[in-house]
């Protein structure tokens, strides 16, 4: 019964289309919905009445709960604001497992406090069946200095060359602003958001379903990283332009056999089981101190070698071979 929705931007109504669905049928589901805030979406119109929209949004969340595996996760993306009320849902039917936090300057709203972040609920199917790997992300660094931001209480002798594992508060990823990289959509998130919850809870092939689909980050984050998607999508104009870059997205973010993610060129999440793999494709200083003050930085010569359908960024290391070559890789600042 899946069949008929693997790697397809399914039109429609997600509550109806969820009815079609098997119970536990797939791995990870990611909602982000409408926030009920008025945004312009082409065609959803984002003003229902407050109990109106609670309810709907407890009839979904059950929906997702249903159609995730025993060992899958369930993340629901939106502001703190209603993702009090979702926690009600989910708490009856799904075990907590983290509030991740998403720095992100958000609108404000009356009388208030800045608000500065998203949250993203995780909640799992059945936390002693739960698929969950540990992942790590660059070390953060002073604009000016490029040293380590932090000083890491005395304990600097301790650090991965990488970067720390990645903990409940995300202040490294920033949401999609320039209009460059925007669809012609109100609240598209991004592609590295979902990169890495999707390394964090699933295995190359499982399914991750988004009930929200908008432009089709989570599907295209999915086709990125060898996933098989399923995305619903009330919008014919959001489905077709998500349909467009799917025809343009390969299956190859990753670095020789490991699945990563990449913003800019860069590693931005990894895992912490494939560092002993991944270490090999990078320049790593010798000593703390000079990781304190230098990046670790992909050693192109070596992902010139590997073969280019399991490597992301040939065409851009082809390109700036000479200058990444004769930059002075370990010199101190
Ligand atoms: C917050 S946006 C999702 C954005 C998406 N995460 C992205 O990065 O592009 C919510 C989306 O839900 C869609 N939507 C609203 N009601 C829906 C429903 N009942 N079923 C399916 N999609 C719906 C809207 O058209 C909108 O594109």
């Amino acid at each position: 019964m899946i069949d008929k929705f693997l790697n397809k931007i399914v039109q429609g109504d997600c509550l109806e289309l969820f009815k079609q669905m098997p119970d536990n049928s797939v791995d990870m589901t990611f909602a982000d919905p409408p926030f009920n805030l008025k945004k312009g979406y082409n065609s959803y119109k984002d003003n229902l009445k407050l109990q109106e929209y609670l309810i709907w949004c407890e009839q979904w969340i059950t929906e997702m709960v249903r159609v995730t595996k025993p060992t899958g996760s369930i993340f629901v993306h939106n502001i703190p604001k209603w993702l009090t009320f979702y926690s009600g849902f989910l708490n009856k039917q799904a075990d907590f497992k983290h509030w991740i936090t998403w720095d992100a300057p958000t609108a404000p709203m009356g009388k208030t406090l800045q608000p500065a972040h998203y949250g993203i609920l995780f909640y799992v199917k059945d936390c002693k069946q739960l698929k969950f790997y540990e992942v790590r992300y660059p070390h953060k660094r002073a604009r000016k200095s490029n040293m380590l931001a932090k000083d890491y209480g005395g304990k600097k002798g301790l650090l991965h060359p990488f970067g720390p594992l990645v903990s409940d508060v995300w202040t490294d990823i920033h949401r999609v602003k320039h209009n460059k990289f925007r669809d012609e959509h109100p609240c598209q998130l991004p592609i590295h958001l979902l990169e890495r919850l999707i390394l964090m809870i699933t295995d190359e092939n499982d399914i991750v379903l988004d009930p929200f689909s908008g432009t089709g980050t989570t599907a295209i984050a999915s086709k990125r990283l060898g996933r098989q998607y399923i995305g619903f999508e009330l919008d014919e104009k959001y489905v077709k332009i998500t349909e467009n870059k799917l025809l343009q997205e390969q299956t190859n973010s990753k670095i020789g056999d490991c699945w990563v993610s990449f913003y800019l060129d860069d590693i931005v999440t990894l895992r912490n089981n494939d560092w002993n793999y991944i270490k090999d494709f990078y320049y790593i200083p010798n000593t703390v101190e000079e990781i304190d003050q230098q990046q670790i930085i992909l050693k192109t010569k070596i992902n010139i070698q590997t073969p280019i359908k399991s490597f992301t960024n040939f065409n851009y290391i082809t390109n700036n071979f000479e200058s990444i070559m004769s930059s002075t890789l370990f010199e101190k600042n």
